[in-house]
């Protein structure tokens, strides 16, 4: 069945914009994104979109439908009345280049302070051995497919642009708790994780859990156990160190 869907989109640069209303075909089984390419081959070959897989798997299309942070390509029409108007802005954490398309090196730049997986010295690869159940952790977190969604709403950054310095976002905070729990890597990552990273600005809303398309548990099996590990730390330091002996 096809009917015409209302449309409000954000057009604009980083001199500005403002929401445009467009009336654009819909036929079953699309998404959002199906709608924005529409949209492009008939009415707004200029309207900028940033997508590769339509699958939900590269992480490129994320934006804000009517207020809530999404995936474009995953968002079927359905989830919405024939006759309700769907806006479509770009994430609100990061810079607009143009139109749905923001500028994301916050997240890049983050990642490259998070050093990256460290043995100890002396392992040859074939001697790794680690529990199904590390196993299973790590693999969980990195289900990962970069949306940066996450990113955009924790309130810590998208509420307050100055806190950007201080925080990494849940995201990178979750690259951390997975090191540091990864049960062959030894380099001291609690320290940053509290002083660097900004773990101690995270109050555990769960709102970057709720928004994450993977359902990763972001909060509960990375934040809060990453907190304990801190806590632990800070209030007995021989915990640490029994943590570290107890691993290798
Ligand atoms: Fe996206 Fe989830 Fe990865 Fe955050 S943790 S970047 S929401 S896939
Ligand atoms: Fe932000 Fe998620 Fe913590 S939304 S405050 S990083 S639980
Ligand atoms: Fe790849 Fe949407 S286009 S996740």
């Amino acid at each position: 069945m096809t009917h015409k869907a209302d449309f409000r989109i954000w057009r604009g640069d980083t001199d500005g914009g403002e929401l445009r209303d467009f009336k654009v075909e819909v036929n079953e089984g699309e998404v959002v994104l199906d709608i924005i390419h529409r949209l492009q081959a008939t009415q707004a070959p200029d309207l900028a979109v940033r997508w590769n897989c339509k699958a939900g798997k590269c992480g490129s299309c994320s934006a804000e439908i009517n207020g809530r942070p999404r995936l474009l390509c995953m968002t079927r029409m359905s989830t919405f009345a024939p006759d309700e108007v769907v806006t479509v802005t770009p994430m609100r954490t990061f810079p607009v280049i143009r139109d749905l398309v923001t500028d994301v090196s916050f997240n890049y730049a983050k990642a490259r302070q998070v050093p990256s997986f460290t043995p100890p010295a002396g392992l040859e690869p074939g001697e790794y051995r680690m529990q199904q159940v590390d196993v299973e952790r790590s693999q969980e977190f990195r289900k990962c497919i970069e949306c940066f969604l996450c990113q955009n709403t924790c309130h810590v950054i998208r509420d307050f642009e100055d806190n950007k310095a201080a925080f990494s976002g849940p995201r990178f905070l979750m690259r951390i708790a997975e090191l540091d729990m990864h049960p062959l890597d030894v380099a001291d990552r609690q320290k940053a994780a509290q002083e660097e990273h900004g773990l101690g600005l995270c109050n555990i809303t769960k709102c970057c859990t709720d928004v994450c398309p993977e359902h990763i548990h972001i909060t509960d099996n990375a934040l809060i156990p990453m907190k304990e590990r801190v806590a632990d730390r800070k209030y007995d330091p021989l915990v640490w160190l029994g943590n570290k002996i107890r691993r290798r």
